[in-house]
């Protein structure tokens, strides 16, 4: 994606020292652009913990990038046992959003295929990066699948704007490049299609105000934000013609677990027979969970998140303010699991697929048991 006109990925190793990982600190957007420099395993842990780095895709990235952390940074005489406790301790940074252990154990995998310390490091460094490539190469792919879903709709409007709703954001900031929810957004924009998108803002952490508004804003895409609550009004109303959502985790029989609101908006979709898709890489599938409602973790973050909010004064300056009574509990539940049956279907770097367990495994015929 393009931030005034000069290309960046998400992350990406620095030019003159590949040990230094460089990052987007998004805990500081849209209101600055801020590249953070991670060098040790904490920074890495910290930066998954504390939402420096965010998003399914994302936060895999990075978990590689880790492991090639701890491989150069292991003594050699405890390498195994060293690599073993930061996969455990990047592995419990964020429970919800698959693709963080997929990437952590990969690299152990790739790990294990040499002997030698330094031949490890070698891959790993190789490992981080293909992770990192491929994330942005199946993330243009779903721009291209879901671009013929969005064009059909333009079609048959005749030139009207196509109204997408999304929420949170599934955008280039989750993932490398591109994004999911986004991909095919864009590549109907960059194909001259009239679309218009509605932001879900994304109480409590705000990501669809503060970061998809921004990306949309950067790539000139034409929208508007909308608190929370608005979505079912404006379903009733014909003033959605689809939701797309991304996913931090789908189970192989097609229920979704994403951003917490993503379940009401599919329930007002189905409702008003509007079609509700969700884009995803195949590592955020989760091929050994069933049944997403009853086994996938949820993430409960603080509830200081809630009774908090963040952003810049009149005069220019971030802050934080309280907007409930101080001592108010909150809970802070992340993420919510939308059934498979509210889903018209998933956009994956293979092709649109019903969310079910027979068109989801002949998609991927290597995850057949
Ligand atoms: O808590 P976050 O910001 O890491 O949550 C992830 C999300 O932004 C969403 O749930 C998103 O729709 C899926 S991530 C590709």
């Amino acid at each position: 994606m393009k931030i005034n006109g000069k290309h960046y990925r998400t992350i990406w190793p620095d030019n003159n020292n590949p040990k230094i990982i460089k990052i987007i600190d998004q805990r500081h957007l849209p209101h600055k652009f801020i590249i953070e420099e991670l060098k040790t395993v904490a920074d890495f842990t910290a930066a998954i913990k504390e939402m420096h780095v965010r998003g399914a895709g994302l936060i895999g990235a990075t978990a590689g990038f880790a492991m090639y952390c701890a491989a150069i940074s292991a003594p050699k005489n405890n390498f195994s046992s060293f690599i073993k406790n930061a996969a455990q301790n990047l592995i419990q940074t964020r429970p919800t959003a698959t693709n963080l252990a997929w990437a952590v154990r990969r690299q152990l995998k790739a790990m294990t295929k040499e002997e030698d310390i330094d031949e490890k490091i070698k891959i790993s460094f190789k490992t981080a990066q293909k992770t990192a490539d491929e994330d942005a190469s199946f993330c243009r792919r779903i721009g291209e699948h879901g671009l013929d879903i969005i064009k059909e709709i333009s079609k048959r409007k005749k030139g009207e704007p196509v109204n997408i709703l999304t929420h949170c954001n599934a955008g280039w900031l989750a993932f490398v490049d591109y994004g999911s929810a986004t991909a095919p957004i864009y590549a109907a924009h960059n194909n001259g299609i009239n679309v218009h998108v509605w932001v879900d803002e994304t109480r409590p952490w705000l990501q669809g105000a503060k970061l998809t508004c921004w990306e949309l804003a950067q790539e000139k895409v034409n929208h508007t934000l909308i608190a929370d609550n608005t979505g079912g009004h404006l379903m009733q109303h014909n003033m959605v013609d689809m939701v797309i959502t991304g996913t931090d985790r789908t189970t192989y029989t097609g229920d979704v677990a994403n951003k917490i609101g993503t379940y009401l908006k599919a329930l007002a979709a189905f409702d008003n027979n509007i079609p509700f898709y969700v884009a995803l890489p195949s590592s955020t599938f989760d091929w050994h969970i069933k049944d997403g409602i009853k086994e996938i973790p949820i993430e409960e973050r603080s509830g200081s998140e809630v009774n908090y909010i963040k952003g810049i004064t009149a005069d220019n300056k971030l802050e934080e303010i309280c907007i409930s009574p101080a001592d108010s509990r909150a809970a802070n539940f992340a993420f919510d699991v939308t059934p498979s049956r509210l889903i018209t279907g998933l956009i994956t770097e293979r092709g649109v697929v019903r969310a079910n367990k027979e068109a989801i495994l002949n998609l991927y015929p290597e995850h057949q048991q």
